[in-house]
């Protein structure tokens, strides 16, 4: 059983040859009594025409079934003139058959292997995977993923990087996301916890003295999932010795723009734009902002201090803040969508969603009594606010309003989209730094500080004296890549020093000495050791060919995924033991 090529390589240049192909029947055609089929392997398709003459052949023909895996024997022809298929890379031969092995003869398949099974539940090509990963455009979803990751490690390895595994049985630690637990037999009552990143090991790898070191290192969350989150999913993970910020977003710039040349032949602009955390959520209205398209948020606190509008003039003397955004074209929106969008700003703690529509040189709205000529006046020069346009409203805390109207804009956004207006281009490579994180929050919940981003990043070596006095001004040395709206990848400078490391951890994240002691107490003692200045980042690989695949969701650029629930379908997976 041997294919002399593969479907997608015979040409004009066979001519005349003999070739055996092995592949799927892609589709079958009796052309009043010739026959006809297409076959089709992981490279492409060619067409097969039954030898009439064949009566073997003949007699086969009205038993095979597509989705067969056959083998054909024959000789390449020219099509005849005017039925070549300029769409096919093989379109101007086809394969004139003598013999056909089946191989496998196929029941119906319960969707077909083209694009029109993107209309069919996603349930159902979960359950049949193996069959949904046989449409080209899956297919080829999985060509660009291998083809990026090709270029990572050939990019980490001219930079010097040892790629290194790091363990899956780890252990559970606090301050991270909820973990996955595995029982071990030969421990009793004791747990593995599978690793959310290998965040302490390449730190480890950093006091070895590996320097450089980068992994796709497969990592795993017990959270609630949505469209770019997956309980397991990959990162490609990187830590160096002797770096600061300036060097890792060098090395990210240069590894992303590898990327885009390697796989979509695209020269990105770098160096990447450069936003403070405190920026993005003024501006957007979130720390992972799409800079594609404008309407930013802008603060009206001053403005509406002394204002006859109740609402919002007790925000501000309550030390809360009032933001608004011109969403530019959109007073046509209908009462459905409006109603969604105040439900939208509702679940993220809104009281309302107060607006106002400029239609017909008037403008319309239930809060307009309330509102001074002058209020008025500053809104409309400020936003910039013209016929047919409506500005929305937010009155809350600051990180409120802002999370608030950061939803509400990208929403705005989709309706605007909806109307035609393409706002988002999926090609328009708009990569940004975020900078200058508070190192960590306070959790109103648990009642203590927690780390923004993990208890290990640095603080910003001038914000160090405020760290017990005022810790929620230090910012830490973190940084997240963002692209079109989405957090590509986050990382920092860490701590090497063990007594700044456990000050973090007891004085300011409050977490008991005897937790510290047996959570982390092997890593403070080993920045005893000769711990050297380190720092690293991981980038989502998930998230990462989504986009340049332009896909919607991470599942579709995994093999095999799992769904909302986090079931694997196929297998049936949990299952009970
Ligand atoms: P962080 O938690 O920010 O950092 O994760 C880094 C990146 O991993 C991706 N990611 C996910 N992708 C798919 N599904 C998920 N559930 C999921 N969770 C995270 C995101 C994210 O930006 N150890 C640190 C990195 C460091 O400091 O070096 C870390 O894990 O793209
Ligand atoms: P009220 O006077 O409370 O009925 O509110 C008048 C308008 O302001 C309504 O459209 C509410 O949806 C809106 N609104 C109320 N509270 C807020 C808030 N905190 N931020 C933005 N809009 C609000």
């Amino acid at each position: 059983m041997k294919r002399s090529h593969h479907c997608n390589q015979l040409r004009k240049d066979n001519a005349g040859s003999p070739a055996t192909l092995i592949g799927w029947i892609d589709s079958l055609r009796d052309h009043g009594g010739v026959f006809f089929l297409d076959l089709r392997d992981r490279e492409g398709k060619t067409q097969v025409v039954l030898d009439p003459e064949n009566q073997t052949l003949s007699e086969l023909f009205p038993k095979l079934k597509p989705e067969s895996v056959i083998e054909v024997k024959g000789e390449v022809r020219n099509r005849d003139e005017g039925t070549e298929n300029s769409n096919l890379a093989t379109g101007d031969i086809e394969l004139f058959a003598s013999s056909i092995i089946v191989h496998n003869q196929s029941k119906t398949p319960p969707f077909p292997m083209d694009d029109s099974a993107d209309k069919v539940g996603e349930d159902l090509r979960l359950t049949y995977r193996y069959l949904d990963l046989r449409r080209e455009s899956n297919l080829n979803t999985l060509k660009l993923r291998h083809r990026a990751s090709m270029a990572i490690r050939e990019f980490f390895d001219k930079q010097d990087f040892l790629e290194i595994e790091t363990p899956i049985l780890f252990k559970s630690t606090p301050e991270g996301a909820r973990e996955f637990l595995v029982p071990s037999r030969m421990n009793e009552g004791k747990f593995y916890a599978l690793p959310q990143s290998p965040q302490q090991y390449k730190q480890m790898l950093m006091v070895a003295g590996i320097e450089r070191y980068y992994q796709l290192a497969r990592c795993f969350r017990d959270e609630d999932l949505r469209a770019d989150r997956q309980p397991e999913f990959t990162q490609v993970d990187i830590e160096m010795s002797f770096i600061d910020r300036e060097d890792m977003y060098a090395l990210i710039e240069g590894l992303l723009s590898t990327v885009w040349k390697e796989t979509l032949d695209e020269e990105i602009t770098t160096p990447f734009l450069r936003m403070p955390y405190h920026d993005a959520m003024n501006r957007f209205g979130s720390d992972k902002p799409d800079m594609r398209f404008g309407m930013e948020i802008q603060d009206f606190s001053e403005d509406f201090r002394e204002s006859d509008f109740k609402v919002f003039a007790g925000t501000v003397k309550s030390g809360g803040s009032v933001k608004a955004f011109n969403a530019k074209g959109l007073a046509d929106i209908t009462q459905g969508e409006l109603k969604h969008l105040e439900e939208t700003a509702k679940s993220l703690g809104a009281k309302g969603l107060a607006f106002i529509k400029s239609e017909g040189g008037e403008w319309k709205s239930p809060i307009l009594k309330f509102l001074s000529d002058a209020e008025q006046e500053t809104l409309k020069s400020k936003l910039e606010v013209g016929d047919g346009d409506i500005i929305f409203f937010a009155a809350g805390s600051w990180d409120s309003s802002c999370n608030i109207l950061g939803r509400v804009r990208l929403e705005a956004a989709t309706l605007l989209e909806k109307r035609g207006q393409a706002l988002r281009d999926p090609k328009d490579w708009k990569f940004l730094w975020v900078i200058d994180f508070p190192l960590m929050h306070f959790e109103e919940e648990e009642g203590r500080y927690v780390a923004s981003h993990h208890p290990f990043t640095a603080p910003v070596e001038e914000d160090l004296p405020l760290l017990e006095s005022e810790p929620k001004k230090v910012r830490g040395q973190h940084y997240d890549i963002v692209l079109n709206g989405v957090e590509l990848g986050g990382g920092s400078i860490r701590i090497h020093q063990p007594d700044v490391q456990k000050k973090i951890f007891e004085d300011v994240l409050n977490i008991p000495a005897d937790v510290v002691k047996s959570q982390f107490g092997y890593m403070l003692e080993s920045f005893e050791y000769g711990a050297p200045p380190h720092g690293g980042i991981a980038l989502g690989l998930d998230r990462l060919i989504t986009i340049l695949a332009g896909k919607e969701s991470i599942r579709d650029v995994i093999a095999f995924p799992k769904t909302q629930k986090g079931q694997d379908l196929m297998t049936d997976s949990p299952g009970t033991v």
